[in-house]
């Protein structure tokens, strides 16, 4: 009976994890949103919520593992909190080379697709932390080239 309700539970979590990736990947057209509540709240007060699908799972392991020195700011939540958002992390991490973080910190910022995209060299007064900055409509998880603004004669992939 238990053994029964673990598979199912299980093969519901597979299907969770299943569409989230699809509704990602559709068409390409980078919507990573909308973020469960937990970690808009928790992860999207000091910066937008990163999408979970840019980085891997070692990458967000690191990340929730040093909150509590996170980039010089206290961003530790209680142990119930940083397991389910960890949770929802990896389910939905990156499984590519790509997205691996490519410094102790795991910034996404650093990863390789990250700078194939962005160069290395962001406009300035603007950090590439805050994608906001460009990406308008990025604290819903929206990354589409239609929300995109960036500044007048910034040359990306420099
Ligand atoms: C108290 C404010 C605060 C909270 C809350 C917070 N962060 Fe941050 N976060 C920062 C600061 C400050 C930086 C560094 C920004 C910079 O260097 O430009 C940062 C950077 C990051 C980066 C790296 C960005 C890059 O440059 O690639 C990641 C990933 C990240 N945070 C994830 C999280 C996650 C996950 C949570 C929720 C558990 C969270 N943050 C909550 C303040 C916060
Ligand atoms: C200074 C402006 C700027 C900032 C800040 C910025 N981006 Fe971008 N981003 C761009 C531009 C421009 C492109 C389009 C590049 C292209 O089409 O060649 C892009 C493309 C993307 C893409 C599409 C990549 C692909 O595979 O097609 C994603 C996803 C993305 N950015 C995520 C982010 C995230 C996450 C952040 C914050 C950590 C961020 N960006 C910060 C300007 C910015």
């Amino acid at each position: 009976m238990m053994m029964n309700v673990m598979k199912s539970i299980g093969w519901m979590m597979g299907l969770a994890i299943l569409s989230t990736e699809s509704i990602a990947h559709a068409g390409d057209k980078h919507q990573y949103g909308p973020y469960p509540a937990n970690y808009a709240e928790e992860c999207g007060s000091c910066h937008v919520p990163y999408p979970p699908q840019r980085l891997t799972s070692a990458g967000w392991e690191t990340q929730m593992r040093n909150l509590q020195q996170h980039y010089g700011s206290d961003a530790s939540v209680d142990a119930a909190t940083n397991r389910a958002i960890l949770s929802y992390l990896v389910a939905n991490a990156s499984s590519k080379e790509k997205s691996a973080p490519a410094e102790p910190t795991a910034r996404m910022t650093q990863t390789r697709w990250f700078i194939k995209e962005h160069g290395t060299k962001p406009p300035k007064g603007l950090a590439f932390s805050n994608c906001a900055g460009c990406h308008t409509q990025a604290d819903k998880g929206d990354f589409s080239e239609r929300t995109l603004k960036a500044p007048a004669g910034w040359r990306h992939g420099d």
